[in-house]
């Protein structure tokens, strides 16, 4: 039985090894599935955040949020270009394109009477 796993396990090694670079060079960032969304140095509860939820269920398309991105299915992460205290060539601080992204979304929706978060503690989740 030992003798027999002696024999396999280099086998098992190798093979997680060629999926490993099969995986990186087929390079898909993937959506997380759901994110928590927290700002460095946050003060407040993290936001959750669903792809399924929203891309999926509700159809919104990759470039609505991914909006400055060559390829909005390979995004950069919001804090890339928005920083965290520095409002620079015009670009909104995190905070700001979060808030702005997010609840002017969820208003409109609400107002269509689309049950989407529009309060502090619905967003910023204990
Ligand atoms: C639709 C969702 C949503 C709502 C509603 C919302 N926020 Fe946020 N807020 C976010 C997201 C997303 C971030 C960035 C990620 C994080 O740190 O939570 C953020 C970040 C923040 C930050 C900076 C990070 C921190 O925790 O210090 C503050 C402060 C903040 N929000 C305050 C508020 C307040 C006050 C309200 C209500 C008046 C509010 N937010 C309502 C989504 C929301
Ligand atoms: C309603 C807004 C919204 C939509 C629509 C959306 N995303 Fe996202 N996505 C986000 C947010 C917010 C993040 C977290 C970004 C961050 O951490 O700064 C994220 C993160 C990601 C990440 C991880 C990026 C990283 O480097 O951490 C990938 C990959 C991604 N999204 C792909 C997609 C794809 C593909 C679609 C379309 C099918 C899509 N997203 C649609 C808001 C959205
Ligand atoms: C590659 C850089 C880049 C990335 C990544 C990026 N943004 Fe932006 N964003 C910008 C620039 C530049 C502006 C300045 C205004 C403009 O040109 O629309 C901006 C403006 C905004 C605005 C204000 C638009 C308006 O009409 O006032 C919001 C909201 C926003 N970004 C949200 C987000 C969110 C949410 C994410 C992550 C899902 C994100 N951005 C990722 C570059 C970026
Ligand atoms: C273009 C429109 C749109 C944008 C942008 C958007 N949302 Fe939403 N969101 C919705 C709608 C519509 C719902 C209701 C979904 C449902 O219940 O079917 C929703 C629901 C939610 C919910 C509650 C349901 C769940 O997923 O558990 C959370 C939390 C949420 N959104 C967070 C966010 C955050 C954080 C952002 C910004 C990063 C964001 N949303 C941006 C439209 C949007």
């Amino acid at each position: 039985m030992r003798a027999a796993l002696f024999a396999i396990a280099p086998c098992i090694g190798v093979a997680l090894f060629v999926v490993t670079i099969i995986s990186v060079s087929g390079a898909q960032k993937q959506v997380p599935e759901p994110l928590s969304l927290l700002l460095e140095g946050a003060k407040l509860p993290p936001t959750p955040f669903s792809h399924a939820a929203h891309a999926e269920k509700r159809k919104i398309e990759c470039v609505i949020c991914h909006h400055k991105d060559k390829d909005p299915k390979e995004p950069d992460k919001c804090t890339t270009c928005h920083l965290l205290k520095e409002v620079k060539d015009s670009v909104p601080t995190a905070k700001d394109a979060f808030h702005k992204n997010c609840q002017t979304c969820h208003k409109e929706s609400a107002a269509k009477g689309v049950n989407a978060p529009t309060k502090c503690a619905e967003c910023h989740k204990k």
